[in-house]
């Protein structure tokens, strides 16, 4: 006998997107060590933890070597001190109210909108948008849920909802029955959101044809402008139809902390094959108990500082600052003569490259040329071909001296 492999995962295109990144900017590296290289490519943030959040770490942390405070296993949900601030920050203040056992504390959004598709028969019809975040895609690929890749480099079996500068980057409703439609808004990696009119279409839809949105809200607190959803729980019905993902990773710089959190209202059911219904939020529960024992104690002590006085103040300089430098690329690449979207209600800018020039072409040139390393719009699904993507997580120094380089690019 031999072991065998989950053979989904040969369906795979290539290594996950921002690995293959990494190898090309270590071996860049390796040849150039002289090279400043400025990264614009992965959404990793620069500004360390605010100092609110340090010191509540830090006493969590004292806590733990204390026998009368050691904590032990915690719930696997999480505390409900940190969730009580969830539903009062995040949600009451939209006027929307929440049981704490619908809040789902994680170690992020990235493991939960992979792990949420477990809960689900591999029969469901997926829906993305393309381009897509494209961990949506691998975990349904790798779970078997598709076939394998086509000319055109889409996965069989799903349904792509394509965004493009034609349709604002505003993803169509799907044309055909779906039963699971992932939606990242703001979006990763246009940058761009849609309307509340508009994300009410999906919430309808979602209603007429009993499907399920799994609302990837990663960058709310991003948002500028009015009439954008910070949350789907604002149109009203969505709690009928649709899970909500949101991180600490951006809003308060935990890329490497880690926690997030999950909301899976009680009225959302699912069917087995007989048409009974069952709780979804008691299956992912069920799915979390078993295989995950929680987010650490300081970890979430210090989440729950970012919704004191201080740290909402502190962290919205930080995200005031990272949306400046967003409007520094922005303006830099349209004096330059190119499309350019997203960025005023994200950290993301999606830039048009000049024609004749495809996106892993262009990534190489700018990390040749410029020493600045974006993200191949390729990379996020056929749609994304064209465009490459920056990110405005670097210092401003940094942002200032990569966009000086890239205006001086010839194409
Ligand atoms: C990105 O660059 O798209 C994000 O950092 C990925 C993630 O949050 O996992």
């Amino acid at each position: 006998m031999s072991i065998k492999i989950n053979e989904n995962y040969l369906l795979l295109q290539n290594s996950y997107l921002f690995a293959e990144i990494t190898k090309r900017v270590e071996k860049f590296k390796e040849k150039n060590p002289d090279k400043d290289v400025i990264s614009m490519g992965i959404g990793d943030v620069t500004k360390p933890l605010v100092p609110s959040v340090v010191k509540a770490f830090k006493e969590a942390v004292d806590e733990m070597g204390r026998i009368d405070k050691f904590k032990g296993y915690g719930p696997e949900q999480g505390y409900s001190f940190l969730s009580e601030k969830i539903i009062e920050n995040d949600f009451e203040q939209l006027g929307i109210n929440l049981d704490l056992d619908e809040v789902f504390i994680s170690d992020g959004a990235k493991c939960d909108t992979a792990n949420i598709q477990e809960i689900f028969d591999l029969n469901n019809k997926v829906a993305v948008t393309d381009p897509v975040y494209t961990v949506y895609v691998d975990t349904n690929v790798m779970a078997g849920r598709t076939g394998g890749v086509n000319d055109e480099g889409m996965y069989d079996g799903l349904v792509y909802l394509p965004c493009s500068e034609e349709n604002g980057f505003i993803p169509p409703l799907p044309d055909e029955e779906v039963d699971l439609i992932y939606l990242c808004l703001p979006n990763n990696p246009t940058g761009t959101t849609i309307t509340n009119n508009e994300l009410k279409k999906f919430v309808d839809y979602a209603k007429e044809n009993n499907s399920l949105i799994l609302f990837d809200a990663a960058y709310e607190k991003f948002i500028t402008e009015s009439d954008v959803p910070h949350s789907i729980y604002e149109i009203e019905g969505a709690k009928e139809v649709a899970i909500e993902f949101r991180s600490f990773s951006k809003t308060a710089g935990f890329t490497g902390t880690r926690c997030a959190y999950t909301i899976v209202p009680k009225e959302l059911k699912g069917y087995d094959s007989n048409g009974n219904s069952y709780s979804l939020n008691e299956l992912w529960s069920r799915r979390q108990t078993t295989k995950f024992n929680g987010v650490s104690y300081p970890v979430q002590i210090a989440a729950a500082a970012t919704y004191s006085e201080e740290g909402k103040k502190e962290i919205k300089d930080n995200i005031d600052y990272y949306l400046e430098n967003a409007k520094l690329i922005r303006d830099k690449l349209n004096e330059m003569g190119l499309h350019v979207y997203g960025g005023i209600n994200s950290p993301y800018i999606w830039v048009k490259i000049p024609e004749g020039i495809d996106s892993w072409t262009f990534f190489d040139k700018l990390l040749n040329e410029a020493n600045v390393v974006g993200t191949p719009g390729a990379g996020f699904g056929p749609c994304g071909e064209g465009y490459l993507r920056l990110t405005a997580f670097n210092t401003l120094e940094n942002t200032k001296k990569a966009m000086d380089r890239i205006s001086k690019l010839k194409f």
